[in-house]
């Protein structure tokens, strides 16, 4: 988005609302940017938040790093629920689309990493020692987590107890995950004599069959099926990019958040999110 220059409401706004910003206009008496353009987006909070706690050069790299994950994060988790009510009410088109812009969100922070690649080892070390945290604490992390379907206590146990980020994934963790959303979508199209939890095994005979089926079909609902591979894999590539950063930058040294480090990192890169998808290109499509 460029500076604006333009008095055209936007939306629903109030025309008052929005300041003729030309540029000989942006810096106003006291040295502030106070445009529309800076008003809206909150610039003045949004640009002084980033605290580094050293004079290390490469510190600032790390927190905008950090700092962008958490707006993509956030994004994320406003895609998924459009994505996820789309599907419950069997709209797909609207949960292509909810499913594709999630796609090219996790392709973006994927290549994030590339600019922390470029932070060396003994730059890290300049100012490691004073983080505090990792994003192991993440907590929005935490929830996408959930809703792709991680199922156990570990994301919430991250949180004390009563704390919002905790009730907050509690919460996710009674509410349906994304295969749900899906089986729920394949029972409205006809795929499925009726929706089934997610918990259910993978390997099902009845979620198989409902999915070669869509699959022979090869209409909207393979699609769906498809850009939920497409999540799938993508985040399991954040995660090989992630592991990958942290032994090149840390080695084999443990986690600033208490765990083994990059060894930690790597159990997690090749557990699917959606097994059932993965199960149903293992056995074959002559079964039905
Ligand atoms: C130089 C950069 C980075 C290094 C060396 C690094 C290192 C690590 C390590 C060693 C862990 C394991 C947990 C622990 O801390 O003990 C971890 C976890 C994690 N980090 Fe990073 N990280 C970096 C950048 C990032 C960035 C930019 C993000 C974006 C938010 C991020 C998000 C996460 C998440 C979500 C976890 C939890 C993963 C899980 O439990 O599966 N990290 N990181």
């Amino acid at each position: 988005m460029s500076a604006s220059t333009s008095a055209e409401p936007r939306g629903d706004g109030d025309a008052e609302d929005v300041a003729v910003t030309t540029p000989g206009e942006a810096t106003t008496a006291e040295g502030s940017h106070d445009t529309a353009y800076s008003t809206y987006l909150a610039l003045d909070t949004l640009l002084a938040i980033q605290r580094p706690k050293t004079e290390q050069h490469d510190e600032l790299l790390f927190v905008i790093v950090h700092q962008i994950h958490e707006l993509w994060f956030k994004q994320l988790l406003h895609e998924l629920g459009n994505a996820q009510r789309s599907l419950a009410s069997a709209a797909d088109g609207p949960a292509l689309r909810a499913l594709r812009r999630t796609r090219s969100i996790i392709r973006v922070l994927i290549t994030q990493i590339d600019v922390l690649e470029s932070i060396t080892p003994e730059q890290f070390d300049a100012f490691r020692e004073l983080l505090g945290g990792s994003g192991h604490q993440s907590a929005q992390f935490r929830e996408i987590e959930v809703v792709f379907g991680r199922s156990d206590r570990f994301a919430a146990e991250q949180f004390a107890p009563g704390s919002p980020d905790r009730k907050r994934i509690e919460g996710r963790l009674g509410e349906p995950a994304l295969f749900d959303s899906l089986l729920r979508y394949l029972a409205a199209s006809g795929y499925l004599p009726a929706p089934r939890g997610a918990r259910v095994a993978p390997d099902s005979p009845e979620i198989q069959k409902a999915l070669r089926a869509a699959y022979r079909d090869d209409g909207v609902a393979a699609q769906i099926c498809e850009r939920f591979v497409d999540l799938d894999q993508l985040l399991q590539e954040w995660r090989f990019r992630h592991s990958v950063l942290a032994r090149r930058v840390i080695g084999d040294q443990t986690g600033t958040g208490g765990s083994t480090g990059a060894a930690y990192l790597r159990e997690s890169v090749f557990k699917p999110s959606f097994p059932a998808l993965w199960h149903v290109r293992d056995t074959g499509w002559a079964a039905d």
